[in-house]
């Protein structure tokens, strides 16, 4: 629209004004407009969920990708300067695409160029820049230490700035808590250019940053964090059982023991369905697990709180953690360099929601989950059940903006995910999984219906995308995600973004702003 090129010409202009002026330069290589024929290469580069990626998705009037800490302060002046947007993207993991769409006029600050990981192995501490990934985080840290690793997700490509500012959790869970709560220090440049680190950021908004979603409060560069002992072998398996194999059974039994096991094992569950040998469609279970210690330790163990799984010696294999980290990503453990990688090819449609289980499910209460997988739609969909309990329990609602602790069993992840050739047809998938949200919930917490914010939803409530979005509206959504924590976040962001700069869809309101 003719709004939207003058937009555009003013904020680019204002840039180009702003670096004449002052002793930092941005070379225009690290600037993308449209008619720049690397402009689509670059969307596209990071794009984890292909329903972004059609025609009619909106699209940014620029992308800038800087390269050193002290351009970004142009880039936030120039954008309030032009009431632009600015959407702040690491890895580019949301599974809404909100670090990359908007419905107003919007540029992409890229982080891409900011990947530099140091580690200390004998601090035990490292420093990270937001668009590393976790995978190369890993890397490094092994590079450095057989014996020390990180509390993150388990796909290698997801970006640290995502992940570290919305909990971040992986197979350590149970034993160091999330990525959020191994975050010491961090660097964020706020709302007014300034780039401040935990000391002068003050208390209040280095608690909101680990896990309260950083898009709401700056652009942040880098973090710092402790690493974790983790034993020179681990043991690793995945046991596969079907309905025939009493994976039913297996899974209701596996809600009341899992949250009570050691904190070095951490046994999760992905539920989908397939044909079976007969060709007969099931469904099936995998147990798929990581024990922090020995086999001739798991075994026993085993034996003890969960027999019915049926784990023998040859299910399971020892190896380094770093390889640990290959495998619950699917990739051969002989090779560590594929952590370096930054995009995945196995990119896909699709559509994600989250619960909390506090209560046993019914074995009938599973079953009817299993009836939803047999219609067409879920041909690939999943459900994961990640156990909580261990550190989790111990660590207060409050002590961070990710206050689901304890009284949790697990958490599911629910996921429908579709092709190209359906591309017309999301609508379908979509509606099938908000079928299987709305099954779910006698099963699941209530009051809030809790949500995991790293699993973006917004389903379960939305900002104004134009005008004042209140309290009140923003609550709804805000709560499921962080409780009580909600209201310190809406004082932080008031705080230290009054007038709503920073915002999005499922960004913390300012009570001051009329946005
Ligand atoms: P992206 O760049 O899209 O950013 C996400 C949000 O954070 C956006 O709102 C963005 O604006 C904001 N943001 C990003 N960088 C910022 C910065 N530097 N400063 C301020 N704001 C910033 N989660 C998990 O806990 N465990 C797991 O195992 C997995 N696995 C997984 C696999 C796959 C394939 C996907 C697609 C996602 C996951 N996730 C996950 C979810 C993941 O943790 C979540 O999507 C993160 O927010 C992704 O972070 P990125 O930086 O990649 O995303």
């Amino acid at each position: 629209s003719a709004a939207s090129a003058d937009e555009h010409d003013n904020f680019l202009e204002c840039l180009s004004n702003k670096f004449k002026n002052t002793t930092t330069s941005i070379s225009p290589n690290l600037i993308y407009t449209p008619n720049n024929s690397s402009y689509t290469p670059i969307l596209r580069f990071s794009i984890q969920n292909l329903r972004f990626t059609s025609e009619s998705t909106p699209k940014p009037l620029v992308i800038i990708t800087p390269e050193q800490e002290t351009q970004i302060p142009h880039v936030i002046y120039c954008a309030k300067e032009n009431n632009i947007h600015i959407r702040i993207r690491s890895g580019g993991h949301d599974y809404e695409g909100l670090s990359y769409v908007s419905e107003i006029p919007f540029v992409i600050l890229d982080l891409i160029n900011f990947d530099g990981i140091t580690v200390d192995a004998e601090q035990k501490t490292a420093w990270v820049e937001s668009g590393a990934r976790i995978g190369a985080l890993y890397y490094r840290i092994a590079e450095r230490s057989r014996t020390l690793g990180f509390p993150a997700g388990v796909c290698p490509t997801v970006g640290v700035g995502g992940h570290f500012s919305g909990g971040g959790y992986g197979s350590l869970l149970r034993k160091y808590g999330l990525s959020a709560d191994n975050v010491v220090d961090a660097r964020i440049i706020d709302v007014n250019g300034k780039i401040l680190d935990r000391k002068s950021m003050g208390d209040d908004l280095f608690w909101a940053i680990r896990g309260g979603g950083g898009a709401s409060f700056g652009v942040i560069l880098a973090w710092k964090i402790q690493l974790v002992d983790v034993p020179d072998r681990v043991s690793v398996f995945t046991v596969s059982r079907t309905l025939e194999q009493n994976a039913t059974q297996l899974i209701h039994r596996w809600q009341y023991i899992a949250n009570n096991f050691d904190r070095d094992l951490f046994i999760r569950i992905l539920v989908r369905r397939v044909n079976n040998i007969s060709q007969n469609t099931t469904i099936r279970a995998e147990f798929q697990s990581i024990f922090l210690g020995g086999v001739d330790t798991l075994l026993p163990l085993m034996q003890e709180s969960f027999p019915e799984l049926g784990l023998v010696r040859e299910d399971c294999i020892e190896m380094s953690w770093i390889q640990s980290v290959l495998y619950f990503a699917g990739f051969p453990i002989e090779s560590p360099e594929v952590l370096l990688n930054r995009t995945q090819p196995n990119v896909r449609y699709f559509k994600a929601k989250s619960d909390y289980v506090q209560r046993p499910i019914p074995e009938y209460g599973l079953e009817g989950i299993w009836r939803l997988f047999y219609e067409q739609e879920a041909d690939e969909a999943e459900i994961i059940l990640s156990p909580y309990g261990g550190i989790m329990d111990n660590i207060s609602e409050s002590s961070i903006p990710f206050p689901h602790r304890a009284g949790n069993l697990y958490k599911i992840q629910h996921l429908v995910y579709w092709g190209e050739n359906e591309a017309l047809n999301s609508d379908r998938y979509i509606s099938w999984i908000r079928r299987l949200y709305s099954y779910m919930a006698p099963y699941v917490s209530r009051f809030p219906r809790a949500a995991y914010m790293n699993y973006r939803d917004l389903d379960i409530g939305v900002n104004n995308n134009e005008g004042k979005t209140s309290y009140s509206q923003a609550r709804i959504w805000g709560f499921k995600y962080f409780k009580n924590n909600f209201d310190r976040l809406v004082r932080v962001k008031t705080k230290v973004d009054p007038g709503n700069f920073f915002r999005n869809e499922q960004s913390i309101p300012s009570l001051y702003s009329s946005w």
